[in-house]
């Protein structure tokens, strides 16, 4: 299913097994990183998603700061936990980059939680692809084009599926709607659950 030219869909690239796996890898990061509230620039208006983060680097955001990679959790101040195998496997077999993703965004939904219209434009390699995997409950994603009044399409993210924004749609506006509760039972309590591999400085 190609949208634009860079995006790709892999439906159910995980199986259940390895979406077990992944689960517990990301129990793991938040036991070390624990999940906080991001709040937005300016306004320090609270995000309706918990974040974490693995790699070297993490993506964060605050009121005085705004958005941004930091080598240290905001809360603990300790460095984040290493990307998980299959997460730096995952990307070998899709990104099409030579260089290996820095972080691995974590981002927690509940049934209330939406992810506005947005842009990842903090990474200064912009030839490195985004690279989405869900967990969870279904989420209905958008991706428009480079321009926020771009036409958007619509499609359902279920447990297991892969994303790889590249090429064009490395810089489309994306984000999620909503997320429909009780669509998966991966996750004890529901949610979902997206991690967003990333290359974030210029591979030398
Ligand atoms: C993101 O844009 O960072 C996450 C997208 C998603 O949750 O599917
Ligand atoms: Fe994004």
């Amino acid at each position: 299913m190609t949208y634009h030219q860079g995006f790709r869909f892999f439906s159910g690239y995980f199986d259940r097994a390895a979406q077990v796996a992944l689960l517990a890898a990301v129990r793991d990061i938040v036991a070390d990183a624990p999940l906080y509230v991001p709040t937005m620039p300016h306004t320090g208006k609270a995000m309706s998603v918990r974040m974490t983060n693995a790699g070297a680097l993490g993506w964060v955001t605050d009121r005085d700061s705004g958005y941004r990679y930091e080598r240290l959790h905001p809360v603990t101040g300790n460095a984040w936990p290493a990307i998980p195998a299959m997460l730096v496997c995952l990307w070998r077999n899709v990104a099409d980059y030579p260089a290996f993703p820095e972080a691995c965004l974590v981002n927690v939904y509940d049934s209330k939680s939406r992810l506005g219209s947005h842009v990842d434009a903090d990474e200064h390699d912009r030839n490195a692809p985004v690279v989405s995997v869900s967990l969870g409950d279904d989420a209905v994603f958008h991706i428009g084009g480079s321009r926020r009044s771009d036409p958007k399409t619509r499609m359902v993210l279920r447990s297991g599926d892969v994303v790889v924004l590249g090429g064009e749609a490395r810089l489309a506006y994306h984000g999620v709607d909503r997320v429909r509760a009780g669509t998966s039972d991966l996750i004890e309590g529901g949610g979902r659950i997206n991690l967003t591999l990333r290359r974030v400085t210029v591979a030398s």
